[in-house]
C-alpha cells in the first residue's frame, strides 16, 4: 500500500531541477549581466568523492531492495493492521509501531515497574513518547542504520541486539539469545509476553475497598509466577468467596499473555513452573538456532526471507551445521517432526480438558478461521482467550459454550438482558494451579509451532500443569 517507488521518486528530483533552470534561464532576460569578477586564488584539491548514484545502486537494485521490498509483501508485519489501529498509544507502539520501537531502543526505556509512594500503586512504565507513537513497520524500524554512511553496512546494522529485559516480570529476568550474532534479541525485544497486571481495585465480594484487598504493595503489579508455582492449592480467584487473596487479577475474556509468547518459549522462560515430574530443560534449538535462521531461510513458496515466516519452509532446518541428510534431513512428513507436534497437541488437549467449571471447559474454542488466529493449531481450535461471557468481545458469535462464566469485571454498562443471561452462568473460582495452567495453555497455543520452538520447555510446562490439577 505505502510502498514507495524509487523511479517516480527520481523523476520528480529531474522535474524540480529542470523547473529551477527554466526559472535561472527567466532571471537573465530581466536586466544586463554586470562583468565577471577576477578569477579567485585556486583553492586546494577536494578529495575523490564517491558516485553518488554508485552507492545507491549498492542496495537500490533489483537484487537487494528491489527483490526484498516485493518478499516483504508477505510479511504480517507490512499487511498487519494493528500499527495503524494502535498508533497513538504509548503502550503499545514500542512493538507495534516503527517510530515508537526505535524509540524505546534508542533511549533504553526500563521495564522496571514504578511505585507511586503516595498511593502505593504501580505502574508499567515500557511506553514511547506521544511524539514517536506511530509508523508502520518496514525496512528502516530493524536496520536502523540505512541512509546514514551510504555504505552497505548500514543494512547489517539492527535497531537491537542486546539483551531483552523481560517486561512481564518488570524487567527482573532478561532474555539473551546469543547464538547468531544476537539477532534473535531483536525479535524477542517485540515478540515477548506481556504482563498480566494485579487489580488496582478489587470488585470481589468481601474485597470491595482497598482496605480490605489482601495484597495492598501489589496493586497495579505484574503478576507473580513464582507465586502461583509455589502455592498450588491457594485460591486465586473466586467470584463469591470474602477471602484473602495474595495476587488478585479478575479473569476476564481477555486475560491472557498478550500474542507474543514465541520469544520466551524459544528462551525457556515466561511459564508458569509448577514442580512436577518433568524438569525444565530447554531443546538444542533454544540455543544453536536463531529465530532468523528458521525464519528468514531461503524462500519456499510464501515463506522465508523477508516474509518472516516458517510455515511449510524446512530450507533453514536442512544446512550443513543442523538437519543433514546423514542424520535425516526435516520435512512435514520427518518423524521427529510430526511425533513431536502429535504429542504436543495432545497434551493441549487434555489440559483443556482438565480446566473446567461447572463442567464446562474454561479455555475458549473458535471454529472461526478468519477470526482465530490459531485456527487449526490444535484439533479443539483453541485460541487462548478465556471463555467468559462479555457481550462486546465474546457473546456467542463464532464461538463454541460461549458465556459460561461470570465476567466480574464492571458490569455497569451492560443491558438489563445481558445481566440476566450472565447471572445465569456458572461462576468462576480459581486456584492458583488453574490460573497457572490457563496462562500455560495460552503459551503452548500462542507459540505456534506445536514445540518445534522449545519442545523440552513446552512438554515440561504442559505435562506438569496436567499433573498438578486434579
Ligand atoms: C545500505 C543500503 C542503501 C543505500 C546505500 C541507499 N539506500 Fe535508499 N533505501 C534503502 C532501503 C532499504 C530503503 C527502503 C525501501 C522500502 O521501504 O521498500 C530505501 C529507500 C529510499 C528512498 C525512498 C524514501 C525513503 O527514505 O524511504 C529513496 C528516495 C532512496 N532510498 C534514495 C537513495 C539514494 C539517492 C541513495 C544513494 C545516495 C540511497 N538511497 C542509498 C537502502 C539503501
Ligand atoms: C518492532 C517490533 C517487532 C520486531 C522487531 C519483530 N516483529 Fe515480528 N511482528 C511484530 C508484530 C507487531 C506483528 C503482528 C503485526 C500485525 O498483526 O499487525 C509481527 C508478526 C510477525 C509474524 C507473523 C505472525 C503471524 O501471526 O502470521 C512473524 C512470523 C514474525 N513477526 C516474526 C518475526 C521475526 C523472525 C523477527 C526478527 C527477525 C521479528 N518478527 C521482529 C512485531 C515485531
Ligand atoms: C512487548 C511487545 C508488545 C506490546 C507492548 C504490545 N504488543 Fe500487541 N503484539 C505483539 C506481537 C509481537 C504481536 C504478534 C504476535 C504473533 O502474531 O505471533 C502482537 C499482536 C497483537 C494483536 C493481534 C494482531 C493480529 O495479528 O491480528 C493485537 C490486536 C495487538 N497485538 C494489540 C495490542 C495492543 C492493543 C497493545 C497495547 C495495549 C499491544 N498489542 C501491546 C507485541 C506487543
Ligand atoms: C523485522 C526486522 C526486519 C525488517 C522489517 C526488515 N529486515 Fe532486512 N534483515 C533483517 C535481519 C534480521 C536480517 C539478517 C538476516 C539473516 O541473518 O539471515 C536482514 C537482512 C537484510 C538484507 C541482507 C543483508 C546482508 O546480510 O547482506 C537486506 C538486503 C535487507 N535485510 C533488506 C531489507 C529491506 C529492503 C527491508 C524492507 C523491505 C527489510 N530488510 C526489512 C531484519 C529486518
Ligand atoms: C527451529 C526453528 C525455529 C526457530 C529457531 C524459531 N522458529 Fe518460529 N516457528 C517455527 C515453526 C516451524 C513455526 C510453525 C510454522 C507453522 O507450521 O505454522 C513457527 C512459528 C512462529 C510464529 C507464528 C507465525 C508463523 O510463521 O507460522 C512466530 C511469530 C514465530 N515463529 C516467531 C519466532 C521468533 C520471534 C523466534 C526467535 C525468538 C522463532 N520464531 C524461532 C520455527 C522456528
Amino acid at each position: 500500500m505505502r510502498k514507495l517507488n524509487l523511479q517516480k521518486l527520481i523523476k520528480g528530483a529531474m522535474m524540480v531541477s529542470a523547473a529551477s533552470m527554466m526559472l535561472l534561464a527567466g532571471c537573465a532576460k530581466d536586466g544586463n549581466n554586470g562583468l565577471d569578477g577576477a578569477n579567485g586564488a585556486t583553492g586546494p584539491a577536494g578529495a575523490n568523492g564517491k558516485d553518488a548514484s554508485e552507492t545507491c545502486k549498492l542496495c537500490h537494485n533489483p537484487a537487494v531492495v528491489d527483490s526484498i521490498a516485493t518478499i516483504f509483501q508477505l510479511s504480517k508485519h507490512e499487511y498487519g493492521t494493528t500499527a495503524e489501529e494502535e498508533a497513538g498509544n504509548t503502550g503499545c507502539t514500542p512493538c507495534h509501531a516503527q517510530e515508537a520501537f526505535k524509540y524505546v531502543c534508542k533511549n533504553n526505556v526500563s521495564t522496571a515497574f514504578i511505585q507511586d509512594p503516595a498511593t502505593l500503586k504501580w505502574s508499567n512504565p515500557y511506553a514511547t513518547v506521544a511524539g514517536s507513537a506511530y509508523g508502520n513497520l518496514g525496512c528502516f524500524t530493524c536496520h536502523s542504520n540505512l541512509h546514514t554512511t551510504y555504505a552497505y553496512s548500514d543494512l547489517t546494522t539492527f535497531t537491537t541486539v542486546a539483551a531483552v529485559p523481560m517486561t512481564m516480570w518488570g524487567g527482573t529476568k532478561t532474555i539473551n539469545l546469543t547464538q547468531d550474532g544476537g539477532k534473535s534479541n531483536l525479535c524477542v525485544k517485540c515478540h515477548q509476553p506481556r504482563p498480566i497486571a494485579i487489580s488496582t481495585s478489587m470488585s470481589i465480594a468481601g474485597q470491595t475497598s482497598t482496605s480490605s484487598f489482601a495484597d495492598t504493595a501489589n496493586r497495579g503489579k505484574w503478576l507473580d509466577y513464582t507465586k502461583l508455582a509455589s502455592a498450588p492449592t491457594a485460591i486465586f480467584y473466586d467470584s463469591a468467596l470474602a477471602t484473602t487473596i495474595t495476587q488478585p487479577v479478575t479473569p476476564s475474556y481477555r486475560t491472557h499473555v498478550h500474542y507474543g509468547a514465541v520469544g520466551a518459549v524459544v528462551a525457556g522462560m515466561g511459564g508458569v513452573e509448577f514442580n512436577g515430574t518433568m524438569a525444565y530443560a530447554s531443546s538444542s534449538h533454544a540455543s544453536q538456532a536463531s529465530c532468523e535462521d528458521c525464519h528468514m531461510a531461503p524462500v519456499t513458496g510464501a515463506a522465508g526471507s523477508h516474509s518472516f515466516k516458517a510455515k511449510g519452509n524446512f530450507n533453514g532446518c536442512n544446512n550443513a551445521s543442523c538437519h543433514t541428510s546423514a542424520g535425516g534431513l526435516m520435512s512435514s512428513t520427518n518423524a521427529d517432526f510430526t511425533n513431536i507436534r502429535t504429542e504436543i497437541k495432545g497434551l493441549i488437549a487434555t489440559l483443556g480438558g482438565k480446566l473446567k467449571e461447572g463442567g464446562v471447559e474454561i479455555m475458549n474454542k473458535n471454529g472461526d478461521a478468519t477470526t482465530n488466529l490459531w485456527y487449526g493449531y490444535t484439533t479443539a481450535n483453541y485460541d487462548g482467550y478465556l471463555n467468559v461471557y462479555d457481550p462486546v468481545n465474546n457473546p456467542n458469535g463464532p464461538t463454541y459454550n460461549t458465556g459460561s462464566f461470570r465476567y466480574m469485571g464492571s458490569t455497569s454498562s451492560w443491558t438489563t438482558a445481558q445481566k440476566a443471561t450472565n447471572a445465569a452462568f456458572p461462576k468462576l473460582h480459581l486456584t492458583n494451579a488453574q490460573m497457572g495452567a490457563i496462562i500455560n495453555m495460552q503459551f503452548a497455543i500462542r507459540e505456534y509451532s506445536l514445540g518445534v520452538h522449545n519442545y523440552k520447555y513446552i512438554k515440561a510446562l504442559l505435562t506438569n500443569s496436567i499433573a498438578i490439577l486434579p
